[in-house]
């Protein structure tokens, strides 16, 4: 059975390309879903990307993944800086989890310094733009190569 990896992304990452592109870059959201879902046929993977500006949305396809994905890739935007009930909903889903940040978050502002997040994650892949979902993806297919031996 294919092995499907979530990709989430939180509050804004829909305006990406338009969106401070000199701290963003120009590439759009569908641009990533795209170089994401080649890379994850190239691994194996069924790629699930999706996007909300809505806390309790994402809370609830975190939710929905136990038992269904096999990894999580996690941008969740300015909540991963806020939210403790994402952070729960990571916790409580035991899916194995890479977080990702388009900018490098501690160049930028001290509050994003710190992202809770992080401690549900096995890694963190900041400031590489839209690479770091492709290597997150690359993380995921290794980890599960060697769980499974
Ligand atoms: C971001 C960094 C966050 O601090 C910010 O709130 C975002 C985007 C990134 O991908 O660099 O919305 O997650």
């Amino acid at each position: 059975m294919t092995q499907t990896i979530l990709i989430l992304n939180g509050p804004n990452l829909n305006l990406l390309g338009n969106r401070e592109p000199e701290i963003y870059g120009r590439q759009t959201l569908d641009d990533i879903a795209a170089l994401c879902a080649a890379r994850g046929a190239e691994l194996g993977f069924e790629i699930d990307f999706r996007q909300s500006n809505d806390e309790g949305e994402l809370v609830g396809w975190v939710q929905e993944a136990r038992g269904r994905c096999a990894g999580l890739i996690v941008n969740a935007g300015a909540y991963s800086h806020t939210s403790i009930a994402l952070l729960d909903a990571l916790l409580a889903c035991e899916v194995p989890t890479i977080e990702v940040h388009l900018s490098n978050l501690f160049k930028r502002e001290h509050y994003r310094h710190h992202s809770y997040v992080s401690e549900a994650a096995r890694g963190l892949i900041c400031g590489l733009g839209a690479d770091g979902y492709l290597l997150a993806l690359d993380g995921h297919r290794r980890a599960l190569d060697a769980a499974c031996g």
